[in-house]
């Protein structure tokens, strides 16, 4: 038995901060933050919990389910809201949620671990499942450092996966840790995020390439036949490299970063839902996602949009 996506969700807090705003308090200006990182302003605030909750419950009520139809949570952060218990708990208690509830951790590669991890999960005996991506990185960067402060923001997006057709939902994928690159970007308990800004660039390119040829080749799919692409939303040049190694249209490629910023485990999730808002993808298109981040970790996967329901599973 497939999976299939039958509702999305998103959220974001509603306090923005625009490059006119660091202009104003730090040395850098509008000019340089778009051309280094194509990021115009970013959202921030809320809690990581608060924002999942929301972004959830706007994916339940696409899906016209509501919490207890669900029975598996996978949430997807860097930025729990405790160190113990799972930010899944809290999450999971106030969607009335049924069955189990975990957090991944792999950075801004984490959403798609955890959709695989769901999807695999389905195709066992859960009925189904809620994905969210949320991270409030604003609570972990400091705000007087230039070179990281104007790269990150908070958001939160969900997908709901229940049966479906027969065929994958997830048709490849590509899952990667590289821990000898772990001090390239760390965040020690209770301290602010360090970044080897330039080191972590020219990795995510060559991971991201490596990757998303991986997973093109074992579902044997040319880039032409993808619908969408939906990259890592950390810099606009990351993306422009990426794209033209592998060949991709930008016009096919989803991007959000211009207004919300690097925001971890929620980029791929917002730029995936904001596509499927704006009417960009139907039934059965061929959707590639790629993520990479602190750990360094990397995730591709080729999926198979839409609600491909085949009745509930008892
Ligand atoms: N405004 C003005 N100048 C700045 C700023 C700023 N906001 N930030 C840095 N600079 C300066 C630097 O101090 C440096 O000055 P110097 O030459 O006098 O030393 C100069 O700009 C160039 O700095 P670089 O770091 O070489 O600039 P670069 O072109 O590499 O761009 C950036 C920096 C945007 C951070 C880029 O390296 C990048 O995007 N890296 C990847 C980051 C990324 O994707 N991180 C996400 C990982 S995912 C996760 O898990 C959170």
């Amino acid at each position: 038995m497939g999976a299939s996506i039958t509702g999305w969700g998103t959220a974001l807090p509603e306090r923005i901060l625009t490059n006119a705003d660091f202009e104003a308090r730090l040395d850098t200006t509008d000019a340089w933050i778009v051309e280094r990182t194509g990021i115009k302003e970013r959202h921030v605030g809320g809690t990581t919990g608060g924002l999942a909750i929301e972004a959830g419950s706007a994916a339940l009520a696409r899906a016209g389910l509501t919490g207890s139809d669900i029975d598996l949570l996978v949430l997807s952060t860097t930025t729990p809201d405790q160190t113990v218990p799972a930010t899944s708990s809290a999450v999971h208690f106030a969607l009335g949620l049924a069955g189990g509830a975990f957090d991944v951790n792999a950075a801004c590669a984490g959403y798609v671990y955890g959709l695989v991890a769901a999807d695999k999960m389905i195709a066992g005996t859960t009925k189904r499942a809620l994905v969210i991506g949320s991270d409030c990185l604003s609570k972990i960067t400091d705000f007087e450092d230039r070179s990281t402060a104007v790269l990150f923001g908070d958001g939160a997006g969900a997908l709901v996966l229940e049966p479906g057709a027969p065929d994958e939902l997830i048709l490849s994928y590509d899952l990667g840790v590289d821990g000898s690159a772990q001090s390239l970007l760390f965040a020690d308990h209770g301290g602010f995020l360090h970044m080897d800004g330039r080191e972590v660039y020219r990795r995510a390119v060559r991971v991201e390439i490596d990757s998303i040829a991986k997973v093109l080749d074992e579902a044997s799919i040319d880039p032409k036949d993808l619908a969408l692409f939906v990259p890592h939303q950390a810099n606009i040049r990351i993306v422009e490299a990426v794209i033209q190694r592998i060949g991709i249209d930008m016009e096919k490629t989803a991007l959000v970063l211009d207004k919300t910023g690097n925001t971890s485990s929620a980029s791929v999730p917002l730029a995936l839902c904001d596509a499927a808002d704006n009417g960009r993808l139907k039934e059965g298109d061929l959707v590639l996602l790629s993520g990479f981040g602190a750990g360094m970790t990397w995730a591709s996967s080729i999926i198979r949009w839409g609600d491909r329901r085949e009745g509930t599973r008892k």
